[in-house]
């Protein structure tokens, strides 16, 4: 029958389309229901993938204004034109769900735009150009988030933004407030700042990033606040009004209250999950508290054949953890038995210096009462760091004195991004320090400074 399915993933994000994928792989027949009018979910639409192609285009203008000169290169009168930075963001954009079209095509995957809501616990009805009802034997919902709106004040994607309206501006704003300093305020804080914005961020507790080890959010705080950003911590807004196209915030920092006044406001307090369409309560899919879909550790629902990934259920909401997921969803619908290291997921800030994690905290680790190995390398004194004139930051390793496992690595600096994999790779293979410090690595690296710090914390360390 043409609308019966073996999966059905409602959602087409990092999670959905994943699990699409690798569900079609192990031979499943698979249709993926998005409600947008294209692939990608938030992630590739309006989150991750125009973020940092704002984020590049920004650090080249960053660069030309500020790092040029050190190198030797002068620009002058560096202008820029933001109409063309978004239509290369679009482009990028488009590029990507054009990718994930043409790889649920190879993989024989049925797509279905629409909105879906369960009418029984076998049944989707799609609300798309036309309705169509669809049967599945198994459904994996990875309908992701949404922003939290101010309680006082909507989201209007004009003056009061979320992230998605941040990105789509059509001009550089003069003043822009920011409501938490989580990993949404600061990195699409960074793009304006770095195009001329002045950057105003209110945060309620008394430090940014409030995830990241202590040491690490201290020198990122530090450099934002060198690049022109004006904190507000443990700061409040009471009150929030619009009047003449401006935002005027009522601040209560900690000695005093503050009118502080923007052009836009930027609303980055987290995100909550998002499946109010499906109207899961009428097949009874129970949720938590918090409002995220409850499952056990196979992603099952209490209805054992629907499952949930993703931000959907609790944990942190990343892009790579969802597809995660979605791969291990399709085995274990396929009767494999695959598992996830949440402890091996990475955590990474795209702002300038990059700031990436994977493991605990030295706070986290204190806290369950570990003895620790601890090694803090600065990038002053790394080589290929003073090649490149780019010396900010440092690689901090963090093991377990009695068996010398690696349990955290984190790093403030270049292309943390991507250096951050080495952590992953030793954690997922419970490495020790000492493996680690036997590691050849290449030099000059940034990379090398993963072994040097491994060394410092096992007290040899030789370029230290
Ligand atoms: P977040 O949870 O990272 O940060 C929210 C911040 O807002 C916190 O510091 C919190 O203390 C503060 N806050 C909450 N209520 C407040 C209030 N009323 N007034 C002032 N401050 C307040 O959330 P964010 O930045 O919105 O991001 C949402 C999710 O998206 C996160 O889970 C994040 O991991 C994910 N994300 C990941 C990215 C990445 O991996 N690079 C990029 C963007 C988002």
């Amino acid at each position: 029958m043409e609308n019966q399915f073996d999966v059905i993933v409602i959602g087409s994000g990092p999670g959905g389309y994943v699990a699409a994928i690798r569900a079609a792989q192990l031979g499943f027949k698979v249709a993926c229901i998005e409600k947008r009018d294209t692939l990608g979910g938030t992630c590739l639409n309006v989150g991750c993938i125009p973020s940092k192609a704002l984020l590049y285009s920004s650090e080249c203008v960053a660069f030309a204004k500020k790092g040029a000169e050190q190198q030797g290169l002068f620009y002058t009168n560096v202008s820029f034109d933001f109409g063309k930075m978004l239509s290369r963001k679009e482009n990028i954009v488009a590029g990507s769900v054009k990718g994930i079209e043409s790889l649920f095509k190879k993989n024989n995957i049925t797509i279905i735009y629409g909105a879906a809501r369960f009418i029984s616990p076998n049944e989707l009805e799609v609300l798309g150009e036309k309705t169509v009802i669809l049967k599945a034997k198994s459904f994996v919902i990875a309908t992701g988030s949404e922003s939290i709106p101010l309680p006082f004040l909507p989201f209007d994607e004009n003056i009061v933004l979320s992230s998605t309206g941040a990105l789509n501006l059509n001009k550089v704003p003069k003043k822009m407030v920011v409501v938490g300093a989580g990993v949404i305020g600061v990195e699409i804080a960074s793009i304006y700042n770095r195009l001329g914005t002045e950057i105003i961020v209110v945060e309620m507790l008394d430090r940014i990033c409030p995830a990241m080890d202590n040491a690490v959010g201290k020198a990122l705080f530090q450099s934002l606040k060198n690049q022109g950003f004006v904190f507000h911590l443990s700061s409040r807004v009471s009150e929030a009004k619009i009047n003449k196209q401006k935002v005027i915030l009522k601040v209560e920092t900690q000695n005093e209250v503050l009118n502080i006044e923007g052009d836009i406001l930027l609303v980055a307090v987290g995100r909550s999950p998002y499946s109010e369409s499906l109207e899961l309560e009428k097949i009874g899919v129970k949720k938590t508290a918090k409002g995220f879909v409850e499952v056990d550790s196979q992603f099952r629902t209490n209805l054992p054949h629907i499952f949930a990934i993703g931000d959907l259920i609790e944990g942190p909401m990343l892009a790579h953890r969802a597809s995660e997921e979605g791969i291990v969803v399709a085995e274990i619908i396929k009767g494999f038995k695959p598992h996830i290291n949440y402890m091996a997921i990475p955590n990474v800030i795209y702002t300038q210096p990059e700031v990436a994690a994977v493991g605990f905290t030295e706070e986290e680790a204190r806290a369950k009462g570990l003895d620790l190995l601890i090694g803090t390398c600065s990038f002053r004194a790394n080589p290929r760091a003073r090649c490149m004139g780019d010396t900010e930051g440092f690689i901090k390793i963090i093991g377990e004195k009695t068996s010398n496992r690696l349990i955290g690595l984190h790093i403030i600096g270049h292309n943390a991004s991507e250096l951050i994999s080495e952590g992953v790779i030793a954690l997922e293979k419970c490495l020790t320090l000492e493996d680690i410090a036997h590691i050849c690595h290449a030099h000059p690296t940034l990379s090398e400074w993963v072994k040097e710090a491994a060394l410092l914390a096992l007290g040899r360390a030789i370029n230290l």
